[in-house]
């Protein structure tokens, strides 16, 4: 649908001229197309940010610069996002979460393009096979080390999920030039590059090893995180808007304990650290989710924490292998009893809202638009694994691991994970 000036002013019940004058000020967001004769035609999305205009100036009585502020920041946030309209880059797209925010983008929103941007050409070719050469994916090769490369990654694209990272606690801890490399650099050319190309918004992903982090992984992953909220700053007046999802382990990602303890089962022993260990779990579905959620509500430099439930990880050495023996191998370094989703100094700043947990930035430049609602949490609030008031007992996790087994792009089978 496309109308002309005067159907607008019907429409919106706006005189013509204050469309025009309207039309000069907002300039980057009202973007009318021209006939061959010249005249305007105002796309409904024109129209929807006209109505925000109005709704702004005349309903929430703020100036022209004041709703050019609420508008950079976000308002369009609280209309859900027309997914169909919107062309993604997804850095580590062909990684655990990369395939299935794939999956569920294409079954379920259907974007313009997602552009996957990775190193390995090998996982790409088998990603491109598994997904059918599904021609609204497409493989870019390239590290978030190379800032040139994601710049031109990112021409043209509105969203961006930045989900590439190295993540073995122990790989880290042994390679720590490479892991600030791309954890840390990688975060800041991202940053660069979506500024740079004006993209509206970009989610990264985090981790609960950023908080209070006791190995190098989670230090670099802090980093990373303070370096998104505080990418808003460095956009200024710029649209694009950084927030981050911070999540505990996704149920049988690569690397992690239940491919272990699956594999182990066969020797008929199964390691574990210390038997009073907990975690949080999350699955790649829940995951998704967040980041879907981060995107519709953050006006920019929040944390998104999901409530999910933790286990014990003897309950998940027993739903796994009951009959194996248990051989206690000792707390590793770099690895903590309890994971934390929030830290103790985030509390104050944080609410619960619509199922999650949302720590606001502390920042003199931060004006909370959305979030109505929301409900402030003791300003000693913490979320921990240990904690938690939701936990997955043994028959639960027995039915995650043997049960809920779901068809992902490029397996045969997995178990509940890419
Ligand atoms: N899995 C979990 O339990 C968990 C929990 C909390 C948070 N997270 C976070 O979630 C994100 C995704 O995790 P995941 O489980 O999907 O990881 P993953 O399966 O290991 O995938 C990592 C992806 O990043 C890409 N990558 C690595 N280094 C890169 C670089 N320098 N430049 C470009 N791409 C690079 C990898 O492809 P190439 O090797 O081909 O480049 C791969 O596509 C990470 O940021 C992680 O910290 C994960």
């Amino acid at each position: 649908m496309s109308l002309r000036i005067k159907q607008v002013s019907q429409e919106l019940d706006l005189p013509v001229s204050t469309i025009r004058y309207w039309q000069n000020e907002f300039e980057e967001f009202v973007n009318p197309e021209r006939t061959n004769g010249g005249q305007r035609r105002y796309s409904e999305k024109d129209i929807s940010v006209l109505g925000q205009i109005k709704d702004l100036v005349y309903g929430k009585k703020k100036t022209i610069v004041q709703a050019k502020k609420v508008l950079n920041k976000g308002v369009k946030n609280m209309n859900a996002i027309d997914w169909n309209e919107q062309a993604i880059l997804l850095t580590g797209g062909t990684g655990s979460f990369g395939k299935h925010f794939c999956r569920i983008m294409l079954e379920k929103y259907n974007p313009k393009v997602i552009r996957i941007y990775s190193r390995d050409e090998l996982k790409q070719h088998e990603m491109r096979i598994a997904f059918k050469d599904d021609p609204r994916l497409r493989f870019f090769i390239g590290d978030v080390r190379d800032g040139d490369r994601l710049r031109r990654a990112m021409d043209g694209v509105d969203m961006v999920v930045h989900a590439a990272a190295l993540k073995q606690v122990p790989a880290c801890e042994y390679n720590p030039f490479e892991a600030v490399k791309t954890n840390v650099h990688g975060a800041q050319n991202v940053i660069d590059a979506a500024i740079d190309t004006g993209v509206k918004k970009v989610i990264a992903l985090s981790t609960d090893k950023a908080v209070n982090p006791v190995n190098l992984y989670g230090a670099t992953k802090l980093c990373s995180d303070k370096l998104f909220v505080q990418g808003n700053a460095y956009a200024g007046e710029k649209i694009t808007r950084f927030a981050c999802v911070r999540y505990g382990n996704v149920i049988g990602s690569r690397g992690s304990v239940i491919p272990l303890f699956l594999e182990q089962k066969k020797s008929g022993t199964i390691t574990i650290t210390d038997d009073r260990m907990t975690r949080f779990w999350i699955t790649l579905e829940e995951a998704v989710e967040l980041v879907l959620k981060a995107f519709h509500y953050m006006e920019g430099g929040e944390i998104f924490v999901p409530i999910i439930p933790s286990m014990r990880i003897m309950d998940l050495a027993r739903a796994i292998a009951p009959d194996c023996k248990i051989k206690n191998i000792g707390i590793r370094p770099g690895e903590k009893l309890h994971e934390a989703l929030t830290g103790e100094d985030e509390g104050r700043n944080t609410i619960s809202y619509k199922g999650m947990y949302v720590i606001l930035p502390a920042m003199d430049w931060w004006e909370q638009e959305n979030y109505r609602g929301g409900k402030k949490l003791p300003e000693d609030f913490i979320y921990t694994s240990d904690n938690n008031q939701s936990w997955l007992g043994v028959e639960e996790l027995r039915r995650i691991v043997y049960g809920d087994i779901r068809e992902v792009p490029g397996k045969e089978k997995e178990q509940a994970v890419a």
